[in-house]
């Protein structure tokens, strides 16, 4: 069992962890799901989180029935249209788009010497973090253009660890997604789940909003064996 004080780095998701970007690809996917004329859905729309670009779009299409009836070039298209919708969405984002107790979290793990990655699905992420003032945190990205393999694959979370020189076992991640937490556990770290209990009942530690992660609750949640 993982104890608290062996835990030396975090890899970070970022829609949905550190942003409330997670409801602006929603917004922009459901835009084009309407488009496409397939049905969206709550259920939907949790499966999508954490999934890449064009993976979300198959996701879609094979949702509706219509995964034979577009070619990859139009496939294509349509994904690139998603991606400016929501970079339209993103225009004007600053720090007040960061979600509650994050920057003190960031902060903390700063102030403690831990060392921090960011593992998002994301090719916008770097944007991302430069608009809500957050880059100087992640020195250390994960690529998502140059994975093999998306969540739940652990490629990602593995990577995150890697970048840091750590083991898998000395890193916590955090994840909204229930992908995410798959890829967290099959990379043999300790998983934080944040949102719905029952989509992230994998996760190791469960934490209902983003305000709820501190040291102090991670160490709680250690302790009494939870992981
Ligand atoms: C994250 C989000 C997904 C998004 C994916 C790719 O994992 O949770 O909703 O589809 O990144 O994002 P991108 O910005 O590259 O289209
Ligand atoms: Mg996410």
């Amino acid at each position: 069992m993982v104890k608290f004080k062996d835990i030396k780095g975090f890899v970070f998701d970022l829609d949905g962890v550190i942003a409330d970007t997670s409801v602006y690809h929603s917004k922009a996917w459901h835009q084009l799901a309407d488009e496409l004329g397939v049905q969206w859905s709550d259920e939907l729309a949790d499966n999508l989180k954490g999934v890449s670009r064009m993976d979300s779009l198959e996701l879609i299409l094979k949702t509706g029935g219509k995964e034979n009836d577009y070619t990859q070039e139009e496939k294509e298209k349509y994904a690139a249209k998603k991606n400016a919708n929501y970079l339209d969405l993103l225009k004007g984002m600053d720090s007040s788009a960061i979600l509650p107790g994050i920057a003190d979290f960031l902060a903390s793990l700063e102030a403690n010497n831990y060392k921090l990655s960011l593992a998002s699905a994301s090719k916008n992420s770097p944007l991302v973090l430069e608009q809500l003032g957050l880059a100087k945190y992640f020195a250390e990205k994960v690529d998502p253009a140059k994975l093999k393999h998306g969540k739940p694959d652990p490629e990602i979370f593995a990577r995150g660890a890697q970048v840091l020189n750590l083991k898998p076992e000395q890193c916590i991640g955090v994840e909204d997604a229930k992908v995410g937490v798959e890829s967290i556990n099959s990379a043999g770290e300790t998983s934080i789940g944040i949102g719905d209990v029952n989509v992230l009942s994998e996760a190791d530690i469960n934490f209902t909003k983003t305000s709820e992660l501190t040291l102090a609750n991670i160490k709680k949640a250690m302790e009494v064996g939870e992981v």
